[in-house]
Protein backbone atom coordinates (compact mmCIF):
# COMPACT_ATOMS: atom_id res chain seq x y z
CA UNK A 1 0.00 0.00 0.00
CA UNK A 2 1.51 3.40 -0.86
CA UNK A 3 2.16 6.10 1.32
CA UNK A 4 -0.16 9.31 1.05
CA UNK A 5 -1.27 12.36 2.28
CA UNK A 6 -3.34 12.25 5.14
CA UNK A 7 -6.99 12.87 4.32
CA UNK A 8 -8.85 12.97 7.79
CA UNK A 9 -8.36 13.82 11.03
CA UNK A 10 -9.80 12.78 14.46
CA UNK A 11 -10.46 16.33 16.04
CA UNK A 12 -12.04 15.40 19.34
CA UNK A 13 -13.28 11.93 21.26
CA UNK A 14 -15.66 11.75 24.15
CA UNK A 15 -16.68 8.75 26.25
CA UNK A 16 -19.04 7.53 28.36
CA UNK A 17 -18.72 5.04 31.24
CA UNK A 18 -22.08 3.80 33.42
CA UNK A 19 -22.00 4.78 36.96
CA UNK A 20 -21.80 1.12 38.26
CA UNK A 21 -19.27 -0.78 39.08
CA UNK A 22 -19.02 -4.46 39.35
CA UNK A 23 -15.87 -5.88 40.77
CA UNK A 24 -14.72 -9.26 40.83
CA UNK A 25 -15.69 -9.72 44.24
CA UNK A 26 -18.94 -9.29 43.20
CA UNK A 27 -18.88 -12.07 39.94
CA UNK A 28 -16.89 -14.63 42.88
CA UNK A 29 -20.23 -13.75 44.47
CA UNK A 30 -22.43 -15.11 41.37
CA UNK A 31 -20.12 -17.63 40.14
CA UNK A 32 -17.40 -19.79 40.71
CA UNK A 33 -14.60 -17.48 39.77
CA UNK A 34 -12.39 -15.56 42.22
CA UNK A 35 -10.22 -12.09 42.12
CA UNK A 36 -7.23 -13.71 41.77
CA UNK A 37 -8.03 -15.67 38.82
CA UNK A 38 -9.26 -12.90 36.76
CA UNK A 39 -6.73 -9.97 38.31
CA UNK A 40 -4.13 -12.65 37.17
CA UNK A 41 -5.32 -14.11 33.49
CA UNK A 42 -6.73 -10.74 32.32
CA UNK A 43 -5.40 -7.73 34.54
CA UNK A 44 -9.17 -6.93 35.24
CA UNK A 45 -10.45 -5.90 38.75
CA UNK A 46 -13.88 -4.17 37.85
CA UNK A 47 -15.90 -3.14 34.96
CA UNK A 48 -19.21 -0.52 34.55
CA UNK A 49 -22.55 -2.13 34.18
CA UNK A 50 -25.05 -0.72 32.35
CA UNK A 51 -28.85 0.16 33.90
CA UNK A 52 -31.26 -2.26 32.51
CA UNK A 53 -33.46 0.46 30.84
CA UNK A 54 -30.44 2.06 29.81
CA UNK A 55 -29.94 1.44 25.61
CA UNK A 56 -27.25 1.18 23.17
CA UNK A 57 -28.05 4.26 21.75
CA UNK A 58 -28.30 6.64 25.39
CA UNK A 59 -24.61 5.91 25.95
CA UNK A 60 -23.70 6.45 22.32
CA UNK A 61 -25.66 9.79 22.50
CA UNK A 62 -23.56 10.39 26.04
CA UNK A 63 -19.96 10.31 23.82
CA UNK A 64 -20.95 11.82 21.08
CA UNK A 65 -22.20 14.99 23.02
CA UNK A 66 -18.74 15.24 24.70
CA UNK A 67 -17.15 14.57 21.47
CA UNK A 68 -18.89 17.42 19.81
CA UNK A 69 -18.53 19.78 22.74
CA UNK A 70 -14.81 19.15 22.70
CA UNK A 71 -14.54 20.24 19.02
CA UNK A 72 -16.58 23.11 19.39
CA UNK A 73 -19.04 22.06 17.02
CA UNK A 74 -23.11 22.05 16.51
CA UNK A 75 -24.98 19.05 16.12
CA UNK A 76 -26.26 20.09 12.82
CA UNK A 77 -22.94 20.29 11.90
CA UNK A 78 -22.62 16.33 11.55
CA UNK A 79 -22.78 15.24 8.13
CA UNK A 80 -22.24 11.78 8.40
CA UNK A 81 -22.95 9.24 11.89
CA UNK A 82 -21.69 6.04 12.22
CA UNK A 83 -22.37 3.80 14.70
CA UNK A 84 -20.23 0.58 15.69
CA UNK A 85 -21.88 -2.10 17.85
CA UNK A 86 -22.60 -5.64 18.59
CA UNK A 87 -25.34 -4.92 20.98
CA UNK A 88 -27.91 -3.10 18.86
CA UNK A 89 -30.74 -2.11 20.98
CA UNK A 90 -33.20 -2.90 17.91
CA UNK A 91 -32.27 -5.21 14.51
CA UNK A 92 -34.18 -2.80 12.67
CA UNK A 93 -33.74 0.09 12.11
CA UNK A 94 -29.85 0.84 13.03
CA UNK A 95 -28.59 2.12 16.61
CA UNK A 96 -27.17 5.07 14.37
CA UNK A 97 -30.63 6.36 13.30
CA UNK A 98 -32.16 6.05 17.21
CA UNK A 99 -28.44 7.92 18.05
CA UNK A 100 -29.30 10.64 14.86
CA UNK A 101 -32.40 11.08 16.38
CA UNK A 102 -31.35 11.63 20.51
CA UNK A 103 -28.67 14.31 19.16
CA UNK A 104 -30.96 16.00 17.08
CA UNK A 105 -28.56 15.56 13.85
CA UNK A 106 -30.92 16.21 11.66
CA UNK A 107 -28.11 16.98 8.48
CA UNK A 108 -26.57 13.58 8.69
CA UNK A 109 -27.00 10.04 7.19
CA UNK A 110 -26.73 7.41 9.39
CA UNK A 111 -25.46 3.93 9.42
CA UNK A 112 -24.65 0.69 12.06
CA UNK A 113 -21.36 -1.38 10.98
CA UNK A 114 -20.65 -4.60 12.77
CA UNK A 115 -17.12 -5.44 13.17
CA UNK A 116 -16.91 -6.06 17.07
CA UNK A 117 -14.28 -4.78 18.81
CA UNK A 118 -12.27 -3.14 15.66
CA UNK A 119 -15.20 -0.75 15.33
CA UNK A 120 -12.85 1.67 15.94
CA UNK A 121 -10.05 1.29 13.31
CA UNK A 122 -12.69 -0.32 10.76
CA UNK A 123 -14.61 3.79 11.30
CA UNK A 124 -11.93 5.85 11.04
CA UNK A 125 -11.47 3.76 7.87
CA UNK A 126 -14.99 4.49 7.08
CA UNK A 127 -14.67 8.04 7.98
CA UNK A 128 -11.75 8.86 5.76
CA UNK A 129 -13.16 7.09 2.46
CA UNK A 130 -16.34 9.52 3.39
CA UNK A 131 -14.38 12.30 3.51
CA UNK A 132 -11.53 11.62 0.78
CA UNK A 133 -14.84 10.98 -1.67
CA UNK A 134 -16.04 14.58 -0.46
CA UNK A 135 -19.37 12.60 0.34
CA UNK A 136 -18.86 14.20 4.18
CA UNK A 137 -17.01 16.64 5.97
CA UNK A 138 -17.58 15.85 9.61
CA UNK A 139 -18.29 12.51 10.16
CA UNK A 140 -19.62 11.28 13.93
CA UNK A 141 -17.77 7.71 14.61
CA UNK A 142 -19.29 6.35 17.58
CA UNK A 143 -18.65 2.64 19.01
CA UNK A 144 -21.31 1.99 21.64
CA UNK A 145 -21.93 -1.64 23.21
CA UNK A 146 -24.25 -2.96 26.00
CA UNK A 147 -22.05 -6.26 26.44
CA UNK A 148 -24.04 -6.67 29.41
CA UNK A 149 -27.23 -7.68 27.48
CA UNK A 150 -25.62 -10.31 25.52
CA UNK A 151 -23.33 -11.91 28.06
CA UNK A 152 -24.20 -14.92 29.73
CA UNK A 153 -24.14 -14.16 33.18
CA UNK A 154 -24.21 -17.82 34.48
CA UNK A 155 -20.93 -19.00 32.20
CA UNK A 156 -17.70 -17.40 34.15
CA UNK A 157 -15.48 -18.20 30.77
CA UNK A 158 -16.79 -14.82 29.26
CA UNK A 159 -18.70 -13.24 32.01
CA UNK A 160 -15.91 -11.82 33.79
CA UNK A 161 -14.40 -10.01 30.87
CA UNK A 162 -16.58 -7.77 29.29
CA UNK A 163 -18.04 -4.16 30.39
CA UNK A 164 -20.45 -1.71 29.00
CA UNK A 165 -19.80 2.17 27.81
CA UNK A 166 -19.32 4.34 24.65
CA UNK A 167 -16.58 6.18 23.02
CA UNK A 168 -16.88 8.59 20.02
CA UNK A 169 -14.50 10.42 17.79
CA UNK A 170 -15.26 13.64 15.74
CA UNK A 171 -13.22 13.47 11.78
CA UNK A 172 -12.62 16.25 9.57
CA UNK A 173 -10.43 16.71 6.94
CA UNK A 174 -6.74 16.89 7.73
CA UNK A 175 -4.78 19.91 8.25
CA UNK A 176 -0.85 20.66 7.93
CA UNK A 177 -0.91 19.35 12.07
CA UNK A 178 -2.71 16.39 11.92
CA UNK A 179 -4.22 14.08 10.16
CA UNK A 180 -4.50 9.71 9.80
CA UNK A 181 -1.09 8.22 8.83
CA UNK A 182 -2.52 5.17 8.11
CA UNK A 183 -5.62 2.65 8.41
CA UNK A 184 -5.04 -0.93 8.16
CA UNK A 185 -8.47 -3.59 8.51
CA UNK A 186 -8.54 -7.12 8.11
CA UNK A 187 -10.61 -10.07 8.89
CA UNK A 188 -10.95 -13.67 8.48
CA UNK A 189 -14.61 -15.02 8.42
CA UNK A 190 -13.55 -18.94 8.40
CA UNK A 191 -12.57 -18.96 12.24
CA UNK A 192 -16.55 -16.74 12.95
CA UNK A 193 -17.42 -20.01 15.69
CA UNK A 194 -14.41 -19.38 17.92
CA UNK A 195 -16.46 -16.03 19.22
CA UNK A 196 -19.95 -15.43 18.34
CA UNK A 197 -23.71 -15.17 19.27
CA UNK A 198 -25.13 -18.79 17.35
CA UNK A 199 -28.55 -17.30 17.92
CA UNK A 200 -31.33 -14.22 17.79
CA UNK A 201 -30.36 -13.33 14.14
CA UNK A 202 -31.71 -14.72 10.84
CA UNK A 203 -30.68 -17.95 10.69
CA UNK A 204 -31.53 -19.51 14.19
CA UNK A 205 -34.25 -17.41 16.08
CA UNK A 206 -35.12 -17.47 19.31
CA UNK A 207 -37.18 -20.17 20.38
CA UNK A 208 -37.52 -22.19 23.41
CA UNK A 209 -35.01 -24.93 22.35
CA UNK A 210 -32.32 -21.50 21.93
CA UNK A 211 -33.49 -20.24 25.67
CA UNK A 212 -32.55 -23.89 27.46
CA UNK A 213 -29.21 -23.84 25.52
CA UNK A 214 -28.65 -20.10 26.18
CA UNK A 215 -27.40 -19.83 22.30
CA UNK A 216 -29.14 -16.31 22.64
CA UNK A 217 -25.84 -15.18 24.43
CA UNK A 218 -21.55 -14.80 23.72
CA UNK A 219 -19.84 -18.06 22.79
CA UNK A 220 -16.14 -18.01 23.39
CA UNK A 221 -13.36 -20.41 22.85
CA UNK A 222 -11.41 -18.23 25.32
CA UNK A 223 -7.60 -19.88 24.51
CA UNK A 224 -8.02 -20.36 20.52
CA UNK A 225 -9.31 -16.50 20.57
CA UNK A 226 -6.54 -15.79 22.44
CA UNK A 227 -3.92 -17.01 20.42
CA UNK A 228 -5.19 -15.42 17.31
CA UNK A 229 -5.80 -12.12 18.96
CA UNK A 230 -2.08 -11.95 19.95
CA UNK A 231 -1.50 -12.89 16.44
CA UNK A 232 -3.88 -10.40 15.02
CA UNK A 233 -3.01 -7.54 16.80
CA UNK A 234 0.71 -7.80 16.14
CA UNK A 235 -0.12 -8.12 12.81
CA UNK A 236 -2.27 -4.84 12.95
CA UNK A 237 0.67 -2.63 14.97
CA UNK A 238 3.11 -3.74 11.97
CA UNK A 239 0.90 -3.34 9.10
CA UNK A 240 0.17 0.55 10.72
CA UNK A 241 3.53 1.10 11.30
CA UNK A 242 5.02 0.39 7.85
CA UNK A 243 1.61 2.32 5.62
CA UNK A 244 2.64 4.99 7.95
CA UNK A 245 6.05 4.96 7.26
CA UNK A 246 7.21 5.59 10.97
CA UNK A 247 8.96 3.25 12.98
CA UNK A 248 7.87 2.00 16.90
CA UNK A 249 10.63 4.62 18.08
CA UNK A 250 8.70 7.67 16.52
CA UNK A 251 5.21 6.59 18.65
CA UNK A 252 4.33 8.87 21.74
CA UNK A 253 1.66 5.92 22.63
CA UNK A 254 0.26 2.81 21.75
CA UNK A 255 -3.78 2.73 22.52
CA UNK A 256 -4.81 -1.50 22.61
CA UNK A 257 -7.83 -2.66 21.97
CA UNK A 258 -8.66 -3.49 25.92
CA UNK A 259 -9.44 -7.18 26.38
CA UNK A 260 -6.88 -8.54 28.59
CA UNK A 261 -3.30 -7.17 29.50
CA UNK A 262 -1.59 -10.28 28.27
CA UNK A 263 -2.58 -9.80 24.48
CA UNK A 264 -1.42 -6.27 25.64
CA UNK A 265 2.05 -6.68 26.80
CA UNK A 266 2.42 -9.16 23.72
CA UNK A 267 1.64 -6.73 20.69
CA UNK A 268 3.93 -3.76 22.57
CA UNK A 269 6.72 -6.50 22.91
CA UNK A 270 5.96 -7.83 19.43
CA UNK A 271 6.18 -4.14 18.05
CA UNK A 272 9.09 -2.77 20.28
CA UNK A 273 7.35 -0.21 22.14
CA UNK A 274 7.63 -0.14 25.90
CA UNK A 275 4.75 -0.50 28.27
CA UNK A 276 5.99 3.15 29.65
CA UNK A 277 4.38 3.97 25.91
CA UNK A 278 1.30 1.91 26.56
CA UNK A 279 -2.16 3.27 27.58
CA UNK A 280 -4.12 0.39 29.57
CA UNK A 281 -7.52 0.69 31.13
CA UNK A 282 -8.79 -2.86 31.21
CA UNK A 283 -8.16 -3.25 34.96
CA UNK A 284 -10.97 -0.67 35.43
CA UNK A 285 -13.54 -1.60 32.73
CA UNK A 286 -12.91 -4.85 31.29
CA UNK A 287 -13.77 -5.61 27.81
CA UNK A 288 -16.33 -3.03 25.99
CA UNK A 289 -15.65 -4.43 23.04
CA UNK A 290 -15.75 -1.63 20.48
CA UNK A 291 -16.32 1.31 22.76
CA UNK A 292 -12.24 0.61 24.40
CA UNK A 293 -10.31 1.99 22.09
CA UNK A 294 -12.47 5.48 21.83
CA UNK A 295 -12.61 5.54 25.62
CA UNK A 296 -8.84 4.86 26.15
CA UNK A 297 -7.81 7.25 23.35
CA UNK A 298 -10.57 9.93 25.45
CA UNK A 299 -8.57 8.75 28.58
CA UNK A 300 -5.15 8.98 27.22
CA UNK A 301 -5.75 12.76 25.96
CA UNK A 302 -7.95 13.84 29.19
CA UNK A 303 -4.58 12.86 31.06
CA UNK A 304 -2.19 14.56 28.76
CA UNK A 305 -0.75 11.33 27.47
CA UNK A 306 -1.42 12.59 24.00
CA UNK A 307 -1.17 16.54 23.11
CA UNK A 308 -1.40 18.51 19.83
CA UNK A 309 1.21 16.75 17.41
CA UNK A 310 1.65 13.97 19.22
CA UNK A 311 1.76 10.57 17.43
CA UNK A 312 -0.34 7.58 18.55
CA UNK A 313 -0.96 3.86 17.50
CA UNK A 314 -4.50 2.44 17.58
CA UNK A 315 -4.95 -1.62 17.63
CA UNK A 316 -7.69 -3.38 17.64
CA UNK A 317 -8.71 -7.41 17.21
CA UNK A 318 -12.61 -8.61 17.69
CA UNK A 319 -15.27 -11.10 16.76
CA UNK A 320 -15.31 -12.20 12.53
CA UNK A 321 -12.21 -12.41 12.96
CA UNK A 322 -11.37 -8.87 12.66
CA UNK A 323 -8.32 -6.49 13.20
CA UNK A 324 -7.48 -3.17 12.36
CA UNK A 325 -5.18 -0.50 13.21
CA UNK A 326 -4.49 3.41 12.66
CA UNK A 327 -1.51 5.80 13.71
CA UNK A 328 -3.11 8.95 14.11
CA UNK A 329 -1.28 12.36 14.18
CA UNK A 330 -3.39 14.60 16.64
O1 LIG B 1 -12.19 -8.74 22.48
C1 LIG B 1 -11.55 -9.71 21.73
C2 LIG B 1 -12.00 -11.06 22.04
N1 LIG B 1 -11.67 -11.64 23.31
C3 LIG B 1 -10.42 -11.89 23.73
O2 LIG B 1 -9.45 -11.40 23.23
C4 LIG B 1 -10.27 -12.87 24.87
C5 LIG B 1 -9.21 -13.88 24.55
N2 LIG B 1 -9.03 -14.91 25.55
C6 LIG B 1 -8.58 -14.68 26.81
O3 LIG B 1 -8.38 -13.55 27.19
C7 LIG B 1 -8.28 -15.85 27.71
O4 LIG B 1 -8.31 -17.04 26.94
C8 LIG B 1 -9.29 -15.99 28.89
C9 LIG B 1 -9.04 -14.87 29.89
C10 LIG B 1 -10.71 -15.96 28.41
C11 LIG B 1 -9.04 -17.31 29.63
O5 LIG B 1 -7.71 -17.39 30.08
P1 LIG B 1 -6.83 -18.71 29.82
O6 LIG B 1 -5.55 -18.51 30.49
O7 LIG B 1 -6.85 -18.94 28.33
O8 LIG B 1 -7.67 -19.81 30.59
P2 LIG B 1 -8.39 -21.12 30.03
O9 LIG B 1 -9.60 -20.77 29.25
O10 LIG B 1 -7.36 -22.01 29.40
O11 LIG B 1 -8.86 -21.79 31.38
C12 LIG B 1 -7.93 -22.25 32.38
C13 LIG B 1 -8.75 -22.80 33.54
C14 LIG B 1 -9.80 -23.81 33.12
O12 LIG B 1 -9.90 -24.78 34.15
P3 LIG B 1 -9.16 -26.20 33.98
O13 LIG B 1 -9.76 -26.82 32.75
O14 LIG B 1 -7.70 -25.88 33.84
O15 LIG B 1 -9.51 -26.90 35.26
C15 LIG B 1 -11.08 -23.00 33.10
O16 LIG B 1 -12.23 -23.78 33.32
O17 LIG B 1 -9.45 -21.73 34.19
C16 LIG B 1 -10.85 -22.06 34.27
N3 LIG B 1 -11.62 -20.82 34.18
C17 LIG B 1 -11.86 -20.07 35.26
N4 LIG B 1 -11.54 -20.22 36.55
C18 LIG B 1 -11.93 -19.25 37.41
C19 LIG B 1 -12.15 -20.24 33.09
N5 LIG B 1 -12.77 -19.09 33.43
C20 LIG B 1 -12.59 -18.96 34.78
C21 LIG B 1 -12.99 -18.00 35.71
N6 LIG B 1 -12.64 -18.16 37.01
N7 LIG B 1 -13.69 -16.88 35.36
Amino acid sequence: MPKRPPTASIVSTGRFAPENVVTNADLAARVDTSDEWIRSRTGIRERRIAAEDQSTAEMAAFAATRALDQAGLDVKDIDLLLVSTATPDRLLPSTACDVQALLGASNAGAYDFATACSGFPYGLAMAEGHIAARQAETVLVVCAEKMSSIIDWMDRGTCVLFGDGAGAAVVRPATDERGILSTFTKSDGTLAELLYRPAGGARIPIDIAVLDERSQYVKMAGPEVFKSAVRAMCDAAEQGLRRAGVTAEEIDLLVPHQANIRIIEATARYAGIPMEKVFINVDRYGNMSSASLPVALDEAREQGLLKEGSLALLVAFGAGFTWGSTVVRL
